[in-house]
């Protein structure tokens, strides 16, 4: 669904990600995890085209990353919500419905403001809503036009233990239904029993990528040890 190769992001005083190599297969769940800085939302604003790569290829279901056949194929929920403070909840998902051609847009929106208890917030402006409620919005956006991939950086951020547990199930019933998930974060209890693979980045590197057992190898005496306890002891400096 998504192949990586050698994609290389510089910005004028350092190397943001560093030939980093990846392929995610349909149907699949990916957590994104490291420290902060380690090039976790530079690798996913590069994919879906917001940074321009220093060198590398991206395809996306076979096309180039920044091809209109490309940008149809997923959809991407920004680190900090991008939204129109003198529209409503309803009015962005109408304009995010117009701008993909979304069929039955209002049946599926409803859903949407329903699972993430929007549903009395709809008419208000956005710039009225509280910040967990803004990623609320910024999460039915990137559902709402169903697409084959989808790039979450960090969307658990801000949210209440309810609408955890209701993304977290979201991902579980799109990804039975063939969709592929890359999502970066740092809430590791909630993706615990939620990701095929982890890759874990560090200074612009992949340092790990495999599932939760692939990890555990690489590390002595780590039976038992839950997925924080891994990732600190894998990204620990020396
Ligand atoms: N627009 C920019 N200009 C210059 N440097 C940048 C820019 N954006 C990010 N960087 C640098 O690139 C590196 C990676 O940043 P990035 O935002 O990808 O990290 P991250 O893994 O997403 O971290 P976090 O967990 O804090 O979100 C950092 O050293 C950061 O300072
Ligand atoms: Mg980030």
């Amino acid at each position: 669904m998504l192949k990586v190769r050698n994609l290389t992001k510089e910005f004028k005083d350092n190397i943001a990600v560093n030939n980093i190599s990846f392929t995610l297969e349909k149907g699949h769940i990916v957590g994104l995890l490291g420290p902060n800085g380690a090039g976790k939302s530079t690798t996913i604003k590069t994919i879906v085209g917001l940074l321009r790569k220093t060198s590398g290829e991206i395809t996306i279901a076979g096309n180039p990353n920044t091809s209109n056949e490309a940008k149809r194929k997923f959809s991407y929920v920004p680190e900090v919500p991008e939204l129109y403070d003198m529209l409503t909840p309803r009015e962005h998902l109408q304009f995010i419905a117009y701008a993909y051609n979304v069929h039955n847009w209002e049946e599926r929106a409803d859903n949407l403001l329903e699972r993430y208890d929007l549903g009395d917030k709809q008419d208000k402006l956005v710039k009225e809503l509280s910040k967990g409620m803004k990623q609320k919005v910024s999460i039915c956006c990137g559902l709402l036009p169903d697409p084959e991939l989808y790039l979450f950086d960090e969307p658990m951020i801000g949210l209440d233990p309810k609408a955890i547990r209701e993304t977290k199930l979201l991902f579980k019933q799109l990804s039975e239904q063939g969709k592929t998930i890359f999502v970066s974060t740092h809430l590791l209890d909630s993706i615990e029993n939620l990701c095929n693979r982890v890759m874990v980045m560090k200074n612009g590197n992949i340092i790990v990528d495999g599932d939760i057992e692939t990890l555990r190898a690489m590390i002595r005496d780590s039976e038992g040890a839950s997925l924080e306890d891994l990732f600190l002891e894998v990204t620990k400096d020396e």
